[in-house]
């Protein structure tokens, strides 16, 4: 078979990115260019902001990532774009430009999924990685447990009820007064603490055994936080930190091991930004040992918002026979599998 190279474009939330990838396993660029900087003067994403930023940069980080891979337009055999979930304004602008240069360059355009672009961004560094397997999806936005059947089916096993688990990361870190994003400052903090200090709750969901709740660890935080300042006692933060992180940690991998182990699944893949937690990393490689399922996650960069993961499963999705037409919109709820 001819070598296909899939341009992908990645806008739906704060990270503007281009990458270009061939054959869905071999990344020749992955530009990102985050808007990180602006947000944190407001303590979180704000979403208008972040789609003008989107169309200032769009065209240069699409450019730099095919002068990165070597290539020209003409050279690219697929556009692959991100066009949901996220904020509406900010996927537009990835959208449109694709739409754009599809249709002005003749190519055929494929709407990626994001959370589907995140599992695949495990088939970069993974050669061996195929369907079927169970990724824990654990992003800003997200966290599901998902059954990946094919590279183009997905079945949900379990879904958190209320905040996702990076949700939960920026809040705390916004509380303990670490700033944006959260996620990050947590795993280095909770380096130096105590995660036995405090006794944070793991919520149960009756009747959903694989399903999540990170809202009550929350609110846990915040209550301790608010005691301590009543009681002028003074809040160890790191400690702090190590316990609300040891809880989500615990929650996460019982489920996801629970879950393989019920279905069967001898293998884990992890994805989304908070798959870069170093504590979560090290506690699922010894869970998952000790029940002797092999564990895959992505490097940190492919775990965080890139573009190489939507052309990874654009690539697949192109395969699969799926081809978006020039109506293709952005569809902010967009659900995992929808086609
Ligand atoms: O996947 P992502 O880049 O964007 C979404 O699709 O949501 O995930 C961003 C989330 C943020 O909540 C961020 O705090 C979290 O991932 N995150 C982390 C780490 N790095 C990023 N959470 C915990 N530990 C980290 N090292
Ligand atoms: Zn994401």
């Amino acid at each position: 078979m001819e070598d296909v190279l899939v341009l992908g474009i990645e806008s739906s939330c704060d990270e503007t990115a281009a990458a270009v990838v061939k054959n869905g396993r071999q990344v020749l660029s992955n530009v990102i260019s985050s808007q990180i900087d602006i947000h944190t003067l407001y303590g979180g994403v704000v979403p208008e902001i972040a789609s003008r930023k989107h169309i200032e940069r769009i065209n240069q980080v699409i450019e730099e990532a095919l002068v990165q891979a070597g290539v020209t337009l003409e050279d690219i055999d697929v556009i692959s774009v991100t066009y949901g979930p996220g904020l509406v304004g900010a996927l537009l602008v990835g959208v449109g430009e694709a739409k754009a240069i599809a249709y002005a360059a003749k190519k055929p355009l494929v709407g990626v999924h994001h959370i589907e672009g995140h599992i695949a961004a495990n088939y970069i560094e993974h050669p061996d990685l195929e369907p079927p397997f169970l990724c824990l999806v654990v992003s800003g936005g997200h966290t599901h447990l998902v059954r990946v059947m094919e590279y183009d089916k997905f079945e949900i096993i379990g879904c958190t009820h209320d905040d996702a688990a990076g949700e939960a990361f920026d809040k705390v870190a916004r509380a303990i007064g670490l700033g944006y994003p959260g996620g990050p400052k947590i795993d280095k903090l909770a380096k130096e603490g105590n995660p036995h200090a405090i006794e944070f709750p793991r919520a149960k969901i009756a009747g959903a055994e694989f399903d999540f709740s990170f809202s009550g660890v929350k609110s846990a935080v915040l209550n301790y936080l608010n005691n301590c300042e009543m009681k002028k006692i003074e809040v160890n933060r790191a400690d702090v930190a190590a316990s609300f992180q040891q809880a989500v940690v615990d929650v996460l991998v019982g489920r996801a091991v629970a879950a393989a182990k019920k279905l069967g699944e001898n293998r884990i893949a992890v994805a989304g930004g908070v798959a870069a937690n170093s504590y979560l990393r090290s506690t699922m490689q010894a869970a998952c040992d000790k029940e002797n399922i092999s564990l895959c996650y992505p490097s940190p960069i492919y775990c965080t918002d890139n573009a190489a993961m939507i052309a990874v499963q654009g690539y697949y999705d192109y395969i699969c026979g799926k081809r978006s037409g020039l109506d293709l919109n952005a569809v902010p709820n967009l659900k995992i599998g929808q086609r």
